[in-house]
């Protein structure tokens, strides 16, 4: 077998132990809060703007294309992450499915995505926190609330700012974080459903007419249905944030197929209703544009006071994405680290379970990259990451029914090939949907990988070191 496709045995993916172990202090609740805390986010908040400007009130439709695609990778994910409790997520399937040389792509696509979340959201919180000290009468000036592409900005200080809090969080512990987390989410939705029933009573359905003005879509179209699920997509996923908490989980098959199905349905059934309601409440011209479209369209009914909390809530709650993301991206590090196919001093953790050195560089990487880049490019580029992880834990589902049919799964995803299929022909069209640049940023990203893979992963893998003993 070449080292390409040497697999990891399964068996070998919840069960090896190298160092302090990470604590198991997390169970279901948590994890669908941590869900729920990395799904909803700056996607519904913010790229709902975006995303009507490239569909119209067709945008709805993105929804639930993004949604029932993201739904078959969830179903994915928790069957593959019952059977592989370990934290890696879509990378350590891939190492056990489809080899190391495509689990390695994965991996490094998962570090793209992980860390350009954090960069967009951070962004996404900088428009609100922004506009929320607008309205105390504090203007922050714009050379140090945006980045160089608005006229007059420098540097986004704000998303800088909220970056370095998340990261002292997480230093803190995953315990004492998971907690806080906890009661943020609570916030987060309690905001998004005042949103909605701020705006219902202003619903005017001539607002949807023309529903598709863009139309449809097609590859490599930049408007659109497809063009716009393509980047509504980030409002969906965060869900795989839990599989990276698996060896944290104290009961993972019971705790991971509850946290990952239960956070994906609580998510897409609240979005298409704020989507609904902010459609029907102002014509979608009026908000695409616009750093912090739900409080705008708040303001635009006269609700200023409304806008001014729902702000506030997004201030205070979107730092649940960030440190989800921030705490499933030390973990995708540390795993990797662990399999030797990056340095492993990477994954040494703290007396207090925390892998410190990856949590300090990837802050740095992600506040730096906030800092100058605006919010759809930084997003579009995780959503590359994460569509090729997701295609990749698709083509594991089927495989290894095919391959391994009797082997026991605590979660069993119904109609198995169906779900295999949607989710991976979903992900590659959503792909092929992105813009241009997007994809080449992505390809470029990975011929990097390649390149440091074969110079050191491939011959210092701890399967290599293994076979050569
Ligand atoms: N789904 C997450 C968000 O929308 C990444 O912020």
């Amino acid at each position: 077998m070449s080292f390409w496709s040497r697999r990891k045995p399964i068996d070998l993916q919840s069960s090896e132990d190298d160092g302090p172990p990470l604590a198991r202090t997390l169970s279901w609740p948590h994890l669908v809060a941590l869900g729920v805390g990395a799904i909803v986010g700056t996607g519904i908040l913010t790229l709902i703007g975006v995303g009507a400007g490239r569909a119209g009130p067709a945008v709805m439709i993105s929804f639930a294309l993004a949604g029932l695609v993201c739904a078959c990778a969830a179903l994915a994910y928790a069957e593959l992450a019952t059977m592989m409790p370990a934290s890696g997520g879509a990378y350590t399937y891939s190492y056990s499915v489809l080899g190391e040389g495509i689990a390695w792509i994965v991996g490094w696509s998962l570090i793209l995505e992980y860390s350009l979340v954090v960069s967009a959201v951070a962004v996404g919180w900088s428009g609100y926190a922004t506009g929320f000290l607008a309205g105390l009468g504090l203007d922050l000036p714009t050379t140090l609330s945006a980045g160089p592409h608005v006229a007059g900005g420098l540097l986004n200080l704000p998303a800088v700012f909220i970056i370095a809090v998340v990261t002292g969080l997480l230093l803190l512990g995953t315990r004492e974080s998971a907690t806080l987390n906890f009661g943020l989410v609570v916030i987060k939705i309690a905001a998004l459903i005042a949103f909605v029933i701020l705006a219902l009573p202003s619903f005017d359905p001539g607002n949807f007419r023309p529903f598709m003005p863009y139309g449809f879509g097609a590859p490599f179209v930049q408007q659109g249905v497809m063009a716009a699920a393509a980047i509504i997509f980030f409002a969906f996923y965060g869900f795989d944030a839990i599989a990276t908490a698996a060896e944290e989980t104290k009961r993972p098959e019971r705790d991971l197929a509850v946290g990952i199905l239960g956070s994906m349905v609580v998510c897409t059934a609240l979005y298409l209703l704020v989507a609904a309601a902010a459609i029907g409440a102002r014509p979608f011209a009026t908000f695409a544009e616009s750093p912090e479209p739900l409080a705008l369209i708040l303001r635009d009914l006269g609700q200023g006071l409304a806008a001014q909390w729902i702000a506030a809530a997004a201030v205070i709650a979107l730092p649940t994405v960030l440190l989800a993301f921030l705490f499933g991206q030390s973990r995708i590090f540390l795993v990797m680290a662990r399999d030797g196919l990056l340095p492993r001093s990477l994954s040494r953790v703290s007396a207090r379970g925390v892998p410190v050195v990856v949590t300090v560089f990837t802050a740095v990487v992600t506040a730096a990259l906030a800092g100058v880049l605006r919010l759809d490019e930084l997003a579009s580029l995780a959503n590359a990451g994460t569509l090729a992880a997701f295609t990749a834990v698709g083509v594991c589902l089927v495989v290894l029914r095919r391959r391994e049919p009797g082997r026991p799964r605590l979660f069993r995803a119904p109609a198995y090939l169906l779900v295999g299929i949607v989710c991976v022909v979903g992900c590659i069209t959503f792909f092929l949907s992105l813009r241009l640049s997007t994809q080449l940023y992505f390809l470029l990203w990975n011929g990097l990988g390649l390149i440091a893979y074969l110079l050191y992963g491939a011959r210092r893998s701890r399967l290599a070191l293994a076979r050569r003993m």
